[in-house]
């Protein structure tokens, strides 16, 4: 699979564990089970006219080789190493010679957890992350990889009448 038809391509990666979703720790990962996110994920691909590839795998080495494969297969990453976030140079430096939109994402917000889930491999190597909103995180990931890829503009219309025309001038020059 190439890079080149019509619909912009984002692989999604699930690490270690998160096949169990919905029977693990529910109280900390949710009730969702992998293969709804899944479905609700390429549901959503397809509004934001992209195409979405989901791969889950327990081990390192599966996840290197998959990431090895996007190189000229995909536009953009999103990726939940799970325990890999915290130990894989195997999986930072695999991502490093990727030249896409990576973003990490988290279904629990790490920072608040036990220290050694503070560290993430790849958050300074990743375009975006994103902790701490369940399932629903890896929406609000499709959402904004979507817009890093479509360089889309936030369409909000500012009603001119109401705001002073300091703050008109800051948005317009961020493009609303
Ligand atoms: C996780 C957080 C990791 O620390 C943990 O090992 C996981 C899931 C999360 O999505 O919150 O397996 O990445």
């Amino acid at each position: 699979m190439g890079k080149n038809t019509d619909l912009q391509k984002v692989l999604v990666i699930h690490g270690p564990n998160l096949n169990m979703l919905g029977k693990r720790e529910p109280d900390v990962y949710g009730h969702q089970t992998l293969d709804e996110i899944n479905t609700l994920l390429k549901a959503q691909a397809n509004k934001l006219e992209l195409f979405l590839e989901a791969f889950q795998s327990n081990h390192e080495g599966d996840i290197v080789d998959k990431i090895q494969q996007a190189h000229d297969s995909f536009h953009g990453l999103i990726i939940n190493p799970a325990a890999y976030t915290h130990t894989s140079i195997a999986i930072r430096d695999a991502l490093i010679m990727l030249d896409i939109p990576i973003v990490e994402i988290h279904l629990s917000n790490i920072y608040k957890r036990e220290s050694f889930r503070h560290s993430s491999m790849i958050s300074n190597i990743a375009t975006a992350q994103i902790a701490g909103f369940g399932p629903r995180g890896y929406m609000l990931a499709l959402e904004g990889l979507a817009q890093e890829l479509s360089n889309l503009r936030p369409t909000l219309k500012l009603n001119t009448e109401y705001f002073p025309k300091k703050t008109l001038t800051v948005a317009r020059k961020a493009g609303y």
